[in-house]
């Protein structure tokens, strides 16, 4: 089976409900990195931090999967699919998608403010975490969330991922923070790559076939094209 990786971003889960965070109305348009995803806010003002994370995981619990999320799940069926997502919502897997990748963290773990390699899952029934929540060692819980400043531990792996690929589908990210962004350089020169996007991005890169579309209306276009790929037979360039 061909492998085919998908690099996904805040827009994948838009229509889900969830916001992006640079379009208009975005969430970095209602508060400060500074104040809600960096390590000095929480150490300056914890409770802040985690209020933040607690409502934007209501949120989630509130949220389905969309028809982008389902189709991409649904080509398990014919592709080695491969999920990296920049998101730290649930909706990939709980669409059905079998390996899914999570740069920046998930929203439905925890971890301690010693050791943010080692995550406890957050149960939907008690869906907060309040200065005070320790971890078995009596450390301050956390979220599992990868700040801005702090390392990407996954993106070696992502890497090794791209690098295998022998189809890159981008969607839903403005392509706009690395190491995340970067990972379309590992994609082999002359290999298929897709960006589904309603709006034009800047991908820096060549030969990119663009679906502008939403996530659901996106990811059914690009099964089309896939099929017709899988039609064409393997020695004719696509
Ligand atoms: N379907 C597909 N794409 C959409 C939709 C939709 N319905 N609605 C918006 N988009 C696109 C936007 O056009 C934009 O290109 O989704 C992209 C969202 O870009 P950003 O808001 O910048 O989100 P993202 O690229 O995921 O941000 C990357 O930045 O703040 C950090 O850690 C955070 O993981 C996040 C990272």
């Amino acid at each position: 089976m061909k492998k085919l990786v998908v690099l996904s971003g805040a827009g994948m889960s838009a229509e889900s409900g969830i916001s992006t965070f640079r379009d208009s109305n975005g969430l970095w348009e209602k508060y400060k990195v500074e104040d809600v995803a960096t390590p000095e806010a929480f150490d300056r003002m914890p409770e802040v931090v985690l209020d933040f994370y607690n409502q934007r995981r209501r949120q989630l619990l509130e949220c389905k999967p969309n028809a982008g999320h389902i189709g991409l799940a649904k080509l398990e069926k014919d592709f080695d699919v491969h999920v990296i997502t920049q998101n730290v919502d649930n909706l990939h897997e709980r669409a059905g998608s079998s390996k899914v990748l999570h740069l920046h963290g998930e929203l439905m773990k925890s971890c301690s403010v010693n050791d943010i390699n080692t995550a406890y899952d957050i149960p939907p029934a008690n869906p907060d975490i309040h200065i005070g929540d320790k971890d078995p060692y009596g450390n301050q819980l956390r979220p599992f969330i990868v700040w801005f400043g702090e390392a990407v531990p996954m993106i070696e792996p992502a890497i090794k991922i791209v690098e295998q690929s022998d189809i890159l589908v981008v969607i839903g990210t403005s392509l706009n923070v690395y190491p995340a962004a970067g990972l379309l350089n590992y994609a082999r020169r002359g290999q298929p790559v897709f960006l589904i996007d309603p709006k034009e991005v800047n991908a820096h890169r060549s030969g990119i076939r663009y679906i502008k579309a939403g996530a659901s209306e996106g990811v059914e276009k690009l099964a089309e094209l896939l099929k017709e790929m899988k039609e064409v037979p393997a020695n004719v360039p696509l």
